[in-house]
């Protein structure tokens, strides 16, 4: 029997099952995959029939030190018990240490902290949009974002996601955004131009995560801080799913060379903890007292365990780890490439966040990897994407290179 075939087979004690409770009282924004996951350790999750999962997902690139990680659990834990929440209207030590570690390992002056990469996009956007009208005095500010992009799906980060997709039925979209081509400076001149002094800020991803895996060009990002520092325009960088470590450097910027004004960062952070966080240097920290806040963010649990996986990133050399296996790992793909060339047209990406083009539907690689036991998530239609924890080893590697080597195998003889 393959691993799913009974993962959601009916109780025979009449029960509901997870799915039918699900289909009764979730609401449906969400095409799951037919799983129920109920127990995480390391690299592997198991299903609610004892089935073992070598998890690639991490909770799409979240979870930095895999499942149940000792450190991790011991900080939750430590700090649940001394004190959880307590709102902004109070200092508390670990919003403190987690923000001094943040600027002591990036180039940000000063930290926000909130609860999700929309939530830190959001603010982000905000903050471009202050410092426009105190600093810079334009009366409509332009905020530009590239095609495939991927920042949210709030009102304002879904328009500035640039993808059609993601927006269709939800206008009026906010106004003051509009759209470049990525890594393509001729292209990016000319929506410059056509907007001039009205755009106050760029967001990018370093490496475009859900529009494909795809890495930004070194030279389209240096050419953006030139342009940006002779007009006052900020560099916004979105790290939601690239920094902390997953590309092999700490943060995406590192393999651009260029430091951002601005940038942002959720997923990994935390490990699994919701948290999210707008980092900024001195001279566009322009928030007042009143301008922005959130009940949550930054509350001491969260920054205990973010702190705890910061400090464990150092510590047991993860970033190291995260560029030695991602090699590893696209060395195992390039074969695969090789041996496959039907279905698999090109290996990209940077260290732990890497990415097969696919000349089938990716949805139809996952399905395959899942059926063997292997879990990964497409990053678009043609895409499929491999973001495990930072503690990977190369056995595990290994393990999923031969499960996703069964699953091609199956879908070469059917195509
Ligand atoms: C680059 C990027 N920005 C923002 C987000 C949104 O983050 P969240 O789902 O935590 O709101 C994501 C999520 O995939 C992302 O990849």
């Amino acid at each position: 029997m393959s691993p799913l075939s009974s993962s959601f087979a009916q109780t025979n004690t009449g029960s509901p099952t997870t799915a039918d409770l699900f289909a009764e009282h979730v609401m449906s924004t969400y095409g799951r995959y037919p799983l129920t996951l109920v127990r995480g350790q390391g690299c592997r999750v198991w299903d609610e029939q004892g089935r073992e999962y070598l998890d690639f997902v991490a909770g799409i690139a979240t979870c930095t030190l895999g499942h149940a990680h000792p450190v991790w659990i011991q900080a939750l834990t430590e700090q649940a018990q001394q004190l959880h929440h307590v709102s902004n209207l109070y200092y508390t030590p670990p919003q403190a240490q987690l923000a001094q570690w943040l600027t002591r390992h990036s180039c940000a002056d000063k930290v926000f902290f909130c609860n999700s990469g929309a939530e830190a996009n959001e603010g982000a956007i905000k903050l471009a949009r202050k410092y426009a009208h105190t600093v810079r005095g334009i009366q409509e500010p332009v905020i530009l974002t590239a095609h495939g992009s991927f920042h949210g799906r709030t009102l304002a980060t879904v328009t500035a996601t640039g993808q059609p997709k993601y927006q269709k039925d939800f206008a009026p979209l906010v106004p003051g955004f509009d759209y470049i081509p990525y890594n393509d400076i001729e292209g990016t001149e000319a929506v410059l131009n056509r907007w001039g002094e009205r755009v106050c800020a760029v967001l990018l991803e370093p490496l475009q995560g859900e529009g494909g895996v795809l890495p930004g060009d070194p030279t389209y990002f240096q050419w953006w801080r030139r342009v940006c520092n002779e007009r006052g325009i900020l560099l916004m960088l979105d790290e939601v799913q690239v920094g902390m470590g997953r590309t092999g450097r700490l943060w995406g910027y590192c393999h651009l060379g260029v430091e951002p004004d601005i940038f942002t960062l959720a997923k990994g952070l935390a490990g699994g903890i919701p948290i999210g966080a707008l980092l900024a240097k001195d001279f566009c920290a322009v928030f007042q007292p009143g301008d922005h806040a959130s009940t949550f963010g930054g509350n001491p649990l969260a920054c205990a365990v973010g702190l705890a996986v910061c400090r464990t990133l150092m510590l047991d050399s993860l970033i190291w780890n995260a560029q030695q296996t991602g090699a590893y790992l696209r060395q195992g793909l390039s074969r695969l490439a090789e041996q496959f060339p039907r279905l698999i047209e090109q290996v990209r990406g940077w260290g732990l966040i890497q990415g097969l083009v696919m000349r089938i539907p990716a949805a139809e690689v996952v399905k395959a990897a899942m059926e063997m036991g292997l879990l990964l998530v497409p990053a678009g239609l043609q895409v499929v994407r491999f973001v495990p924890p930072l503690i990977v080893t190369p056995a595990e590697i290994d393990q999923a290179l031969a499960l996703l080597g069964s699953a091609l195998e199956r879908l070469a003889a059917s195509h």
